[in-house]
Order: C-alpha cells, then structure tokens, then sequence
C-alpha cells in the first residue's frame, strides 16, 4: 500500500487484511526495487493534484516490472499522469453517491461486476485521457474515467472509493484484485502471528526485563499480557496509575489484570486540579501530573538502569503519520513525554510488540491469549479520563430563550476547519435529529445541539453557576456513568454504538446544582462521528436512573454530528 496521504490509506490496508492477505503501508517514494517482493501494489487516494508543487508521487519504475498495481481516487490519477494520460484539474470536487456504469469486459478486476452499481466518490480532479494500452472500463454521468486497465500491463486504476461502505460491491473490487489479480493467497490471521511475536519479543528483550505503563485500555493491555507470555511474568513489571478520574469500577477490574500493579495518585491529580476550571488547562495539568507520577515511579524502581526496557502498546497506524492519523499521534504524546521515558526511546530501550497490527487484529490476538471480552470490546476512553467530561464554569450565567431553543452557557468545543473552538450550547424541546443538524449547520453562534429529555425544573429556570473540579462532582458524574453504562451493556446497547460518553455540566438549580448529557455516537476511527437514536424505553430508564441521584436537575442528549461537534465535551 503506497501511501499518498489520504485518510483512507490505512483504511485500505485494512480491508486488504480483513480479506485474508497481509498488506503494509509504505511511503508512496519508495523505489520500485524494494517493492519487487510484493505480489502487488496499490496506490492509496490523496488529499493533492498531480500538479500540485511537491505532490506525492511513485518510482514510475513500479509500472514496467509486470507487477500488479491497483491506483485508487489520487492513485489512478498519478498512474495515468505518470504513463502520458491526462488529467483534468478540477475547480469543483464530486462528493457522495454516484451510479458506475462498468463496460463489458473479460478482465478479472472487473469480471462478475457487471450492471449499475452505486460507489462513492471524493474527488476534485479528474482522468481526461487514459495512457495509451489503457482502455475506460467504467463511467458515471459526471466522471468520463470512473475505471481504467491496461490487462496486457496487469495496470488498474478506480476513481471511487471501494473501501468504503457506500461503494456497495467495493469489497469485491479488492477482493478481485488480491486474489485474481494479483494471485494472492487467504493467509494472513493475525492470531496465527502470536508465536512469531513472541519470538520477536524474546529476541529484541534479550536478557533484559520489561516494564510497561498501562493504561487499561486495549492497546497496552494486550501489549502487556502478550510481553509476560513471551518472557514469563518476573521478568514483565505493568504499572497503572489511578489518577482518581476514571469510571466506576475501574480500578478494581485493572486490578483484577494478571501482574498489574496499582500507583495511588487520586490526591495528586485533585489537588493540582484545584479551583481550575479552563479546559486546555485541565488537560495541561493532567499531562503534567502524568509526567511527575511516571517520573517517581521510575526513580523508585530504577526503572533507567541498562537492564530495563519500556514496553508499549503502539499500533500500526501511530507509527505512520498520514493526515488521519497526526491527531492520535499527538493526542498520545503527552502520556509519552517523561524524559526518561524519551531517553529510553532514544536509546532503542523500547518494546512494541503491537507496532505492526490494526485495532481489530489487536482484539483477535487478544482473544488468542484468553483475555476477557469486557476488556477487548471497550470503547475507547480518553487518557485525562472523567476530568473532560466535568465541565466547569468561571462565572454564573442565565440560560437565554432564542428563537430556536435555550442558550446554555457553558462552552463546549468543536472543530472549525482543523481547529478547536469553544461555544455555548443549543437546548431544544424535541429528539429530532434532522432539524438539530439543520440548526447546527445555520447558527454559527453555537457548537452543538442538545434535547432537553427530562428535568426537574423548566430549562427556562435553570442557571449556570460557577464551580470548578471537585471531587464531590468527580463522583456524581462517576455514579450518572456507572448507571448509564450499566444499562447500556446489559440491553447491548454498547455494541451499537462506537463510544457512548456521559458529561456533566454545571446546569441546574440550588438544590440540583449538575444536569448529565448522553453522548452516544457511531464512528469508524474517531476523527469523524454521527450521534446514535436510542430506544425510547432505554432512555427512559437511563433518565430514571440518573434523576434517582436528587443531585441532579436534567438529562439532555447531544444530538450533534462531528464535525461541526467534536465526541468530547472538552
Ligand atoms: P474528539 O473529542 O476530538 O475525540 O472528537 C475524538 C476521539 O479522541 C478521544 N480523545 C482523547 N483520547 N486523550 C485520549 O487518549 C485525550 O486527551 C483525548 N481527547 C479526545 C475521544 O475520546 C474520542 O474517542
């Protein structure tokens, strides 16, 4: 997988896996030479125009060898520049559905795709004129060059996207290339990979011994329960770190991982959050505080000394910055940045037995070392934990009755254009999502929209008040999650929805000082997501069990896509 820059590189790769045959990204320069072992390519989609100064580009060389090479979206567009086709350099793009219409031919690409099919396009240029030994092997009303193949040359190219769920049969597309093209073979499980591994651990471990923070997420616990299989458990230290912002029964359950051991810092991290209530600074406090905790521990434990290693638990696509994945990298960084910890890393002192695997094969090999489902199916759960989903206020506020609904004062973030901004909140009376997408994408002068579900006193009465961390709020948000999450898993609603977070906003009255906001929403890696309906019935039992806390004055659902809205409140 020659990677151009696009979002969907990774999104490619994986499909590719998903079929049974082992694909790797690798930058789209690479020399045709170090590729020859690849029984085929494909050239992922991009952001750029060939023409563009510094586009990505290939080693034309890629094209000559009679190896297979599949050009996807920005793919194609690069094979046929590079071989003397044309290519139209589009003012307007084409976004969403189209119809292909695919010609009659006997080429294994396309063999048994014949008759009108929906796809999906993202595009702004166009193939106008195919190299020459290329013949058009598909159209739509708006792109005269949908699909393109030169047979003789085993040379393909798509301008839609078959990796995504809108292009109905892309699947096939894929599959026709790996294995009729190309002749690959069904062979690649990731399960079947935990031997090598192993191995790989043992060799790059050596003598030595291993520790690894955990986080109790996916990636470093499956990391970690892989490394104390590989070198047996006295030679494989995990630490946890309970930073006193996680959820209900969190603690209890990392406790309950073979060979972890607990770091209290509850205080450390309450007190250093004291009285703060800006939301960049929450998470600059926390990081901090990581950064002292990780650094004590390691001092304590001479964790520095030669015969240690740090374990991590890195996946694939944190190894490769593309555009869809700069934000996970830096989002982790922070838990990364103790000197030490960049010390060891610097020095090669480091272990990622994960580093070469997607989060779905993770699961699975997960799954091979018997760990319980209740770990590898959790949703994703932010590092600086419950402290993003407590928000706070600087000063009391009333809520304001527009036209379209309540005006909530208190400011939550989204992302306009790359950036992160932060603004008041719509409350409207109904569920309907199509007028809460209709009004997000009218007002610029708020963030998101939410359904006032049900409340102790009307919205029109409520007040913001001004209030910061607390652990008195801390636990209040803690139970309103605990109940929420509780029967989200036992209706299985948790499995239909990506993440599914709980806030807390400083709404209410003087009695019922906080209300909860439901944010459930679907999303495929997190950087963009559509809030999720509920079942009336579930929701109204979520909204019992929330409102039996007296505490609380109001449940609102998030009813806001991402973008303009982001997932987190903060
Ligand atoms: P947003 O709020 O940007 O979130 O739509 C996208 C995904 O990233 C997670 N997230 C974080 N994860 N540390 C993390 O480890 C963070 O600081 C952080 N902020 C957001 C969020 O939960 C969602 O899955």
């Amino acid at each position: 997988m020659l990677d151009a820059g696009g979002q969907y590189c990774h999104l490619e790769a994986r499909k590719v896996r998903d079929l049974g045959v082992y694909a790797e990204v690798r930058e789209s320069e690479t020399p045709a030479a170090e590729l020859r072992g690849a029984k085929g390519l494909i050239v992922s989609g991009g952001p750029s125009s060939v023409y563009d100064p510094g586009s990505p580009t290939v080693d034309a060389a890629i094209f000559a060898g009679g190896q297979a090479v599949l050009g996807i979206c920005y793919g194609q567009q690069v094979m046929a520049h590079l071989l003397g086709g044309k290519v139209h350099k589009g003012v307007k793009g084409e976004y969403g559905l189209a119809t292909l219409h695919l010609a009659e031919t006997e080429d294994p690409m396309f063999g048994g795709l014949g008759g009108p099919q929906q796809i999906w396009m993202s595009h702004r240029d166009v193939v106008e004129t195919v190299p020459e030994g290329f013949q058009v092997t598909g159209r739509t009303d708006t792109c005269a060059v949908a699909a393109m193949a030169s047979s003789a040359k085993r040379l393909y190219g798509v301008q839609f996207h078959p990796e995504v769920a809108h292009t109905l049969r892309g699947l096939e597309y894929l599959s026709n290339f790996v294995f009729k093209v190309c002749g690959c073979e069904k062979d690649w499980d990731p399960r079947h990979r935990v031997p090598l591994i192993e191995q790989e651990i043992r060799d790059c471990v050596g003598a030595r011994q291993v520790f690894f923070f955990v986080s109790g997420g996916v990636d470093s616990s499956v990391a970690f329960a892989l490394t104390r299989r590989a070198l047996g458990g006295d030679r494989v230290r995990g630490v946890y770190v309970d930073t006193g912002l996680m959820r209900e029964g969190e603690t209890d359950f990392v406790r309950g991982l073979a060979g972890l051991e607990v770091e209290d810092a509850q205080h450390e991290f309450l007190d250093a959050l004291r009285g703060v209530t800006e939301p960049e600074r929450k998470r600059h406090i926390i990081g901090e505080e990581f950064v002292l905790v990780q650094e004590r521990i390691m001092e304590r434990q001479h964790l520095m000394n030669e015969d240690w290693m740090l374990g991590q638990g890195t996946i694939y696509p944190d190894t490769i910055e593309s555009g869809g994945t700069a934000k996970a990298a830096l989002i982790k960084t922070h838990h990364n940045r103790v000197a030490g910890i960049q010390k060891l890393i610097s020095s090669g002192r480091i272990v990622e037995p994960l580093k070469s695997f997607y989060k779905d094969e993770v699961r699975e090999v997960g799954r091979e070392l018997g760990l319980p489902a209740e770990l590898l199916d959790r949703h994703p759960f932010p590092g600086p934990g419950l402290a993003i989903r407590c928000l706070c206020a600087e000063q009391e506020a009333a809520v304001e009755q527009t036209p379209e609904g309540w005006l909530i004062p208190v400011h939550s973030v989204g992302v306009q254009g790359d950036e992160r901004s932060y603004k008041p909140v719509l409350a409207i009376d109904t569920q309907d999502m199509a007028r809460a997408t209709e009004l997000t994408n009218r007002l610029s002068y708020m963030n998101r929209v939410v359904a006032a579900v049900e409340t102790r006193a009307a919205v029109s009465e409520m007040r913001v008040r001004a209030c910061s961390l607390t652990a008195e709020r801390i636990e209040r948000l803690r139970r309103a999650d605990g109940a929420v999450r509780r029967l989200s898993r036992a209706s299985g609603y948790d499995q239909q929805v990506w993440q599914f977070p709980v806030i807390l906003i400083p709404l209410g009255t003087p009695e019922a000082p906080d209300s909860v906001v439901l944010r459930p929403v679907d999303s495929v890696d997190g950087m963009t997501a559509q809030s999720v309906r509920m079942d009336p019935d579930l929701l109204a039992r979520m909204c019992a069990e929330v409102l039996s806390d007296a505490t609380v004055a109001g449940v609102f659902y998030d009813l806001t896509h991402k973008p303009p809205g982001t997932i987190e409140w903060e």
